[in-house]
């Protein structure tokens, strides 16, 4: 199976002019989704495209995205319970389950991210955020919180711990994701992962062609 590369360009770019830019130089490549901020959505047309965040349904929730949203604007993938929406906006392991279900009832490619702190037991943090897996889910995001944007990126024999776990638990794709960049990514791959979720180096053109 051709491995997937998921970009996850968060809150960036910061113009729209720039998300345009962006999206003219990535070539499209079926393997490739791109998670753009939802107010660019319409930019990128000739590519695959996922959400990075879902609210549970559609009704009087200011600031918030539906499901049936997604489904309708044909964003097939939503990412959820990605460690910055667990940090910044205090999203717990109960509303994440929510999610999930609600997103796999529209039939979207679910994400489903996990991952441990510095410091913390990484199989019981696995164990504990996989309690919100559900059959159907596309795939499950391996993503050290550590390793993420920090340039310190898991080592990848240590990753294989977590994805031999994760995969006998879910037998679903297994992504890593943590400082991924064109000359680390190959290693994961070795390693028996179907495919990698970047972040800032998703936003370098450079980068993203050459893993491509
Ligand atoms: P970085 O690739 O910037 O470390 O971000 C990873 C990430 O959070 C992808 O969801």
């Amino acid at each position: 199976m051709k491995p997937l590369i998921i970009a996850n360009w968060k809150a960036n770019p910061g113009s729209v002019k720039e998300a345009k830019r962006l999206f003219k130089a990535i070539p499209y490549n079926r393997q490739v989704v791109i998670c753009p901020p939802s107010c660019y959505f319409y930019l990128g047309k000739k590519h695959k495209l996922g959400s990075q965040n879902c609210f549970l349904e559609t009704g009087a929730f200011t600031g918030e995205l539906s499901p049936e949203m997604l489904k309708s604007l044909r964003i097939d993938y939503v990412i959820l319970g990605h460690s910055e929406r667990r940090e910044y906006f205090k999203e717990t392991d109960e509303l994440i389950r929510e999610k999930v279900k609600a997103c796999l009832k529209e039939k979207l490619k679910v994400i489903l991210c996990v991952g441990e702190k510095k410091g913390q037991n990484t199989l019981t943090i696995l164990k504990r955020q996989l309690s919100c897996f559900e059959k159907g889910i596309f795939a499950v995001a391996y993503e050290p919180v550590w390793a993420i944007g920090t340039g310190n990126f898991c080592n990848p024999e240590k990753a294989k711990k977590a994805l031999d776990f994760i995969k006998k638990r879910t037998k679903t794709k297994v992504l890593y994701g943590g400082s991924v960049n064109s000359s680390n990514f190959k290693q994961y791959l070795k390693q028996g992962f179907d495919g990698v979720l970047v972040g800032g180096a998703s936003l370098n053109i450079k980068e993203l062609k050459k893993m491509i």
